[in-house]
């Protein structure tokens, strides 16, 4: 069978690959404190250890906020330390997989954002995540940067969580209806890695394998949007219906500055790998079935 060393071990997208890899994959996930990304010895020696047939780096700092006012400590992890597993699997000759996010764009542009679409981060995360798309390019010739958005799943800290807690005391819940996104489920993602690496593994000699790509679940959304879906779900199970007021970006203020168009296209990893991920309303509801029973 084949080996995947995830790194990340307890985030999102890896205990998601863990679950969906099960019965086609041997997944070993790299972690913290043994596996720190900002430590490149234990990057180098950790990935060896793993024997792994391919790599997927799915450890980032992700607080997004937090990095406005930690930028050094968000590049460390997203920037040095993705260079380090790119480093490291070049050494071992095996390809990887490196996530991405959709804030390495602005979100000026009135289209979803295609793969060669201009990059301008609007803050310290988006700038620490494109560095470590610049390395992992750098280090490591056989690689496919993944770059995904709005993820969430029944597991970690995320947005269908956390509507799922504030319906347990609130009617009503202001939520932003200016930005538009791509809800993505991590258990979709980590169905998408495992059919992009299957694809990968048929064909190793393709140059257009390699190089950036959009991996988002379909058609797109506000937030405000993904919370109506969620307190719906809610509804269904019996809960109470909490209504979502639609406020502005402007009335809800946080440290980092958000794009307010961060559609990404997803066409490219269709037409490349034959890889798409379903509909985001649909995985919403299976997430909030699994949660909500
Ligand atoms: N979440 C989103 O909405 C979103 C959007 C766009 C792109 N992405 C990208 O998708 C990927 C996966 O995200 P996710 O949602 O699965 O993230 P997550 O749930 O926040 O998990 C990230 C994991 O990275 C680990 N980590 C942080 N610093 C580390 C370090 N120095 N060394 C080793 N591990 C470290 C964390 O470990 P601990 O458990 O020890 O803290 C955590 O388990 C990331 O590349 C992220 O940038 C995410």
């Amino acid at each position: 069978m084949m080996r995947i060393a995830v790194t990340g071990s307890k985030g999102q997208v890896a205990t998601s690959l863990l679950e969906r890899g099960r019965a086609k994959a041997e997944v070993v996930a790299l972690g913290r404190p043994a596996f720190d990304l900002t430590d490149r010895a234990a990057v180098l020696t950790g990935l060896e250890a793993a024997r792994p047939d391919v790599v997927v780096n799915a450890a980032a700092y992700t607080a997004v906020d937090k990095a406005e006012t930690e930028e050094a400590a968000a590049v460390r992890v997203n920037g040095d330390g993705a260079g380090h597993v790119a480093e490291a699997a070049a050494r071992l000759g095996v390809p990887l997989l490196h996530l991405s996010t959709d804030y390495v764009f602005d979100g000026a542009l009135d289209r979803p954002y295609r793969e060669d679409d201009p990059t301008s981060p609007t803050g310290a995360y988006g700038r620490s995540k494109l560095a470590g798309e610049k390395a992992v390019a750098d280090r490591c010739e056989d690689s496919a940067i993944l770059r995904t958005a709005w993820v969430y799943s029944p597991f970690g800290a995320n947005f269908v969580r956390t509507m799922l807690r504030l319906n347990e005391t609130r009617d009503e819940v202001g939520v932003v209806a200016d930005q538009r996104g791509n809800p993505t489920s991590a258990l979709d993602i980590a169905d998408a890695l495992i059919a992009t690496i299957a694809a990968r593994m048929k064909d190793d000699a393709s140059p257009a394998l390699r190089g950036v790509f959009h991996m988002t679940g379909s058609g797109e959304a506000t937030w405000a949007d993904l919370a109506e879906t969620v307190f719906h779900q809610a509804a269904a199970r019996g809960r109470r219906l909490t209504h979502v007021r639609r406020i502005a970006t402007a009335d809800y203020p946080t440290p980092a500055r958000r794009p307010a168009n961060s559609r990404l296209d997803n066409e490219k990893l269709a037409r490349v790998y034959g890889v798409r991920l379903p509909e985001w309303r649909q995985s919403v509801e299976s997430c909030c079935d699994r949660l909500l029973s």
